[in-house]
């Protein structure tokens, strides 16, 4: 590895990582809106609700993103619609991250001590009122910290893309493996490229819990 390797091919891993973080980024904004939904549905007591979301969150995490991906991307091109890459990856990647999401904001409900209900209750407060101002605020401290946590996973798991052709970072390795005959110091350079995107955002949400922790 040289110089001139380094000034040619880096440009390519900081394209990469741009596209590795906007994928994970984008499609962790879309989970979220997807997975709050899903979680109040499987918290309804309307089983017209709370079984679909149950039966989409089961089927999510119980089949591989990579066969998910091919769904979406080939099944979108049956469909004749024409997104460009970069949308059917949000696509896939936030509908797979709404399931996992949905357990996230479900767990950090029903985490709240229920005394806090009765007690919101016992002075008053009707059921909504309760979750707005008592439950909800603090589920958003357990909450908060595992959604970090889900952007990191998947800024490591959108790495499938780049087997349908997707410009992220894990593509750009292979790019350079074929321009240089390199089989092997590519795919060391993009480990290290993620290992401190994901180190970079550890650090960040670790000092953001710090921070929730202090107004206990
Ligand atoms: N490798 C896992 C699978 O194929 C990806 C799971 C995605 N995880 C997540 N937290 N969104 O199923």
């Amino acid at each position: 590895m040289s110089i001139e390797f380094l000034q040619t091919y880096l440009p390519l891993y900081f394209q990469g990582a741009g596209y590795t973080v906007a994928l994970s980024f984008f499609s962790v904004i879309l989970g979220v809106l997807l997975g709050s939904g899903l979680a109040i549905a499987k918290m309804s007591s309307s089983k017209w609700l709370s079984i679909p979301a149950h039966a989409y969150i089961q089927v999510v995490r119980g089949t591989p993103l990579m066969v998910q991906l091919f769904i979406v991307y080939y099944g979108l091109y049956v469909l004749n619609v024409d997104l460009p890459d970069f949308a059917s990856g949000v696509i896939t990647i936030s509908l797979n991250s709404a399931a996992y999401i949905a357990e996230i904001i479900r767990a950090g409900i029903q985490a709240v001590d229920k005394g806090q209900m009765e007690a919101a209750r016992s002075i008053g407060m009707n059921q909504n009122l309760a979750m707005r101002k008592i439950i909800y605020p603090q589920a958003l401290k357990n909450i908060l910290p595992a959604l970090g946590n889900e952007f990191i996973t998947l800024m490591k798991e959108s790495s499938i893309v780049s087997v349908i052709g997707m410009q992220d970072m894990m593509f750009k390795a292979k790019v350079v493996a074929g321009a240089t005959f390199m089989p092997f110091t590519p795919y060391i350079i993009a480990a290290i490229f993620y290992f401190i995107l994901t180190t970079i955002f550890t650090k960040l949400l670790e000092i953001y819990e710090r921070r929730l922790k202090q107004s206990d």
